[in-house]
């Protein structure tokens, strides 16, 4: 019996390392793409992805990879959602799981 689970962690190590097992990640790459499409339609009027570039709000290079904390994904959604100061709200525009896209290529930059 115990030789079982012994195969069968064996397998799904295989199965893991061979990417027989890493769906998630390639879902996770087509929402990136989906939120670099967002980001250039609805955020680069305003933000540019260069570090110290500054449009009409700063640049969000690195924004999310400096803290990338529950929270402050957190802060970034209600900030894309309701809006900060002079930046419009997005929630009429984007639906939850756009911004989801949006903050999994925030991430990455
Ligand atoms: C019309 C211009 C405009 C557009 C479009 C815009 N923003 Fe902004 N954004 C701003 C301004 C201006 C600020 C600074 C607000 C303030 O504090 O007064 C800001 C602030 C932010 C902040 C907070 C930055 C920080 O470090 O505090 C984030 C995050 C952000 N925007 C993300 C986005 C995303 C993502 C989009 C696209 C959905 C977007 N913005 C679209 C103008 C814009």
């Amino acid at each position: 019996m115990k030789h079982c689970l012994y195969w069968l962690i064996a397998i799904a190590s295989t199965l893991t390392a061979t990417g027989l097992l890493a769906q998630p990640s390639g879902a996770k790459q087509e929402n990136v793409a989906e939120g670099a499409k967002i980001f250039k339609r609805s955020c680069s009027v305003c933000h540019s992805l260069r570090p110290n570039q500054t449009k009409n709000g700063r640049s969000l290079s690195a924004a999310l990879r400096r803290h990338p904390s529950a929270k402050s994904q957190e802060r970034v959604r209600r900030i894309i959602a309701e809006g900060t100061g002079n930046m419009p709200a997005f929630k009429d525009r984007l639906s939850p799981d756009e911004i989801s896209a949006l903050i999994a290529f925030l991430k990455q930059q």
